[in-house]
């Protein structure tokens, strides 16, 4: 049976560690605590603790995730991804640091698409495209939220939300959930789900930034990558797709071995230039387990990506500008984290060569990703 953590105050639970003996040494934890709140709704906290000892920290304010603490080769623990301290960090132009993204996550052209003949106009927030779902998407939202203890499997958070019809101008109410656990393996597994009763479009990630050395210590330029992608969907100047499949073979975009992301970036390569770096979909081969790959040579950490998804936005933190600063007052730097955010391909709305992003009354959106972390010599 299903327990679920339903008052306000600092709550921990432990789930006993007898009989799990796979050499893990604690028990496993889930506490949380307030973290503010908006619009009159609570915003909380949730740390899970792995029996590694290893913490996933979310919030409910757009269903983010805010901690991931791993150890390096040497058994250093550190944060590795962007986060702040408190809700009002959230709150003072964010740039997405590991919110979900929704209803559509990327660009859509000029704000516009049509559906069955009807056209719907989005609000512009990233001149002349939407991009994220809009200025209010939902990383912006508190979503309602439930801390699961199961009987089997792994504990978790499942963070709901209700999109009302024509939110942001998007067609139909929508419900959807996304699931986050934190495993003894330090994985973190992203279960998303989603229903409309209108025809509608959908693009749904997680706008993680990782920076394996630690977060706010420097940029990522000496991560290696590898992503599975044997072809990247080209963009123009405001960086919505020209439409085409190119193959990465021969350019700065082949990552199908590893490469240190700043390698090629300063080629004058007009793709980089447009992205002013990277900041592309990369269209997944989707034919092994493991679609991508960033390893950390300083610090021996690496973190592998599994999806269901067609493919993933890399994108390399080009606006970031050295002015946010994070947990632990830590700089978050130009090029200081990587995204890796698994997706429908941008714009496919206006884009019929591309998988579609409809979605119908009756037909339920389900998706897996998983991030794992370990480390190597
Ligand atoms: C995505 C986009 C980038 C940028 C970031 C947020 O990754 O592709 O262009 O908008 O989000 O700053």
């Amino acid at each position: 049976m299903k327990k679920l953590v339903r008052n306000s105050a600092v709550v921990i639970l432990a789930i006993l560690a007898s009989g799990c003996g796979n050499g893990t040494k604690e028990e496993y934890k889930m506490s949380k605590e307030s973290f503010g709140s908006l619009d009159g709704k609570e915003v909380v906290l949730v740390t899970l603790t792995n029996r590694q000892g290893n913490t996933l920290k979310l919030t409910n304010y757009g269903a983010t995730v805010v901690w991931i603490d791993v150890p390096d080769r040497d058994g250093n623990v550190d944060n590795i991804t962007f986060g702040f301290e408190d809700l009002e960090g959230y709150l003072n132009g964010d740039p997405y640091f590991g919110s979900i993204v929704g209803r559509y996550a990327n660009r859509i052209a000029e704000g516009k698409f049509s559906i069955d003949g009807k056209e719907y106009t989005l609000a512009i927030n990233n001149d002349p495209n939407t991009l994220h779902g809009g200025p209010e998407g939902w990383h912006s939202v508190v979503w309602d939220y439930e801390i699961v203890e199961p009987e089997e499997g792994n504990p978790a958070v499942h963070f709901r939300y209700k999109s009302p019809d024509m939110e942001e101008g998007y067609p139909g109410n929508m419900e959807v959930e996304a699931i986050y656990e934190w495993t003894d393996d330090n994985e973190m597994i992203i279960t998303y789900s989603a229903t409309t009763d209108a025809s509608t479009v959908f693009n749904i990630t997680n706008h993680a930034y990782f920076n394996l050395n630690g977060a706010g210590s420097g940029d990522i330029l000496d991560h290696e990558l590898t992503i599975r992608a044997a072809a990247f969907t080209p963009v123009n100047e405001t960086l919505i797709p020209t439409g085409e499949i190119i193959p990465v073979a021969g350019t700065p975009f082949d990552f199908t071995s590893a490469h240190r992301i700043g390698e090629r970036i300063g080629e004058g390569y007009d793709q980089l230039e447009l992205g002013l770096g990277y900041d592309h979909n990369f269209v997944l081969d989707n034919n092994e387990k493991i679609d991508a790959v960033v390893y950390s040579p300083k610090t021996g950490r690496y973190m592998e990506v599994e999806t269901d998804q067609p493919g993933v936005q890399f994108y390399c933190g080009n606006f970031l500008d050295g002015t946010m600063r994070g947990h632990e007052g830590k700089v978050y730097n130009y090029r200081g984290g990587l995204c890796l955010e698994t997706q429908h391909f941008p714009d496919s709305p206006n884009q019929p060569e591309f998988p579609s992003t409809r979605l119908d009354p009756g037909d339920t959106f389900r998706s897996v990703t998983l991030y794992r972390f370990g480390v190597r010599e």
